[in-house]
Formats: structure tokens, sequence, C-alpha cells
């Protein structure tokens, strides 16, 4: 009988050439050949024809059980990854590519408002020493109304940032201004954007071909972070940050806008008679 270990475990053979190389006899009849099935029902006797039927039969049933795998396996990729390491989010989001939005609109007053809302403010936090020691992270800016907290900026709002700052250099040159951001901020954003990039080395294929633009992915639905749980964890942990950029002043000052309007800081009674 052919229902050796082999036949179990690779149902490859009923998708390859019969010329692929095959020296095993018992392999080269599952081919599914028309001709050759004819020529081995003319050549061989009802009780040979019966045990190719069989054997047909439970290679079949084997490429059932390795496709049921494989459709396990890919809705074992979609699972969502573990949680990310410090805002505890999970790639639970089903969004589309989209070829376009709003971000891209004719009305460049809409667009500019869009992109100018784009800011980090909201991703400075402060985080305990306790927390800062069980995750590694680096010593960091005291906390001025708590020096227990260590100050970070969160990856997603950074990229916020200079998603804003190279949208201001473009529209700046477009529209002929006199340029307020340096090139060498520029190029510090662009090159911090690659290099997330890089270091995320998003595996999604976009699908090619079959889209109006002509472009990749458009409509594809890829498994995102709630963007809204992230923006969350920042209030949660606020740094009460609040700056303008190119706008001079005491440090200490920018940590004073907390969201839910609460004054952390000294306040001297006396400030007004100055
Ligand atoms: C363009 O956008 C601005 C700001 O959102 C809006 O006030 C204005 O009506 C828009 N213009 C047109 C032509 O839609």
């Amino acid at each position: 009988m052919v229902s050796n270990n082999s036949s179990e475990y690779a149902p490859i053979p009923l998708e390859r050439e019969s010329s692929e190389g095959w020296s095993n006899e018992k392999n080269e009849v599952v081919v599914v050949k028309p001709e050759k099935i004819r020529i081995l029902r003319a050549e061989i006797s009802p009780w040979n024809f019966t045990a190719a039927a069989i054997i047909l039969v439970l290679l079949s049933a084997t490429a059932n059980v390795l496709l049921a795998y494989q459709l396990s396996t890919v809705s074992r990729q979609q699972e969502p990854e573990a949680t990310s390491e410090f805002a505890g989010l999970y790639r639970d989001l089903p969004i589309q590519i989209y070829p376009s939005t709003d971000y891209t609109g004719d009305n460049l007053t809409h667009v500019t408002e869009l992109w100018e809302a784009l800011s980090g403010d909201t991703g400075v936090v402060a985080l305990s020493q306790d927390y800062i020691k069980e995750k590694r992270l680096p010593h960091a800016l005291p906390f001025p109304w708590d020096q227990s907290k260590g100050v970070f900026l969160l990856q997603g709002y950074h990229d916020l940032h200079c998603l804003r700052t190279l949208f201001r250099y473009v529209m700046y040159t477009e529209t002929g201004q006199a340029q307020h951001i340096a090139l060498s901020h520029a190029l510090h954003c662009l090159d911090q954007l690659r290099q997330g990039v890089v270091c995320n080395a998003d595996d999604t294929p976009r699908y090619a071909g079959f889209q109006d633009p002509p472009g990749t992915g458009s409509g594809q639905v890829r498994m995102c972070r709630d963007w809204t749980k992230l923006e969350s964890w920042a209030v949660e942990n606020t740094a009460c940050f609040k700056h303008k950029d190119e706008v001079p002043g005491p440090m200490v000052d920018r940590f004073k806008s907390c969201p839910d309007g609460r004054v952390l800081w000294p306040v001297d009674t006396h400030d007004s008679s100055h």
C-alpha cells in the first residue's frame, strides 16, 4: 500500500508535474493528469484500480487536512500579536489602506488645518521611577512637579510632530513663503521616520494591480493598534506639556497645561503685584 508516512505529510505530489524528478512510481499514480489516469484504467487490473482509487481518496483526505491546517495557520497569524510593551496595546483594530484621505484633499486651507493639528504635546508623559526601572528605560529629565517621575515623549507622537514639521517645510516651499524650518530639522525628521520604518519592518503584502488610481494595497484591511487607546494611556500619564515651536521661554513653563486643568506647581500669590 502507498499509505506511507511521506504521503501523509506531503500532499505536494498532487500539484507537481510527474516529470519533476519523481523516481517513486507509487507517487506517479496520484499525479492528476487525465491522460495518465486513462492509461492506468487501461493497463491495470480492476483490483489495482480499486487500490489506486483508495489511494486517491486517502490523498484527497490528506490534502483536506493540510488545507485546514493552512487556514488555521492563517487565522493564527491574524490573531493580535503580543501586547505592546508600554501602553499594552494589541494589533486588534482592522483599518483599510486608503489611497487618499482628508490630509491629501484639494482644499489647502482644510488640509493645512488637519496637518497643523498634529502635535506631539499629548505624547509627553511623566513616568514613575519604579516604572522606569521595571522597563529598563533610560534616565530622563525629572518631571518639574514630581521629582520621582521622569519625562518621556512617546514615539508615535514624536512621529506626528515630525510629520507636521515636514508638512510646514513643504508648504513654505510650495507657497513661496520664507522658510521657517531649518533644513537640518527637516532632515532630522525624515531620518527619524526612516529609522522607524526600518525598525518596524512592516511585512504587510500590499496587493498590486486592480485599483484606480493605480497603486498598491487600496482598500486592503490590516490590523492596527488603536491610536485612541495610546492617547488614553498618554493622558493618564500626562506631563501637562504644551509648547509652540520656536517660542522661547523657560522649559518649566511648558509643563503647565494639564488636560484636566490640574495645577501641580506652586502658585505664587504675589505674582500679580510684579
Ligand atoms: C476649505 O476649508 C475651509 C476650512 O475648513 C473652509 O472654511 C472652506 O469653506 C473650504 N472651502 C471650500 C471651497 O470648500
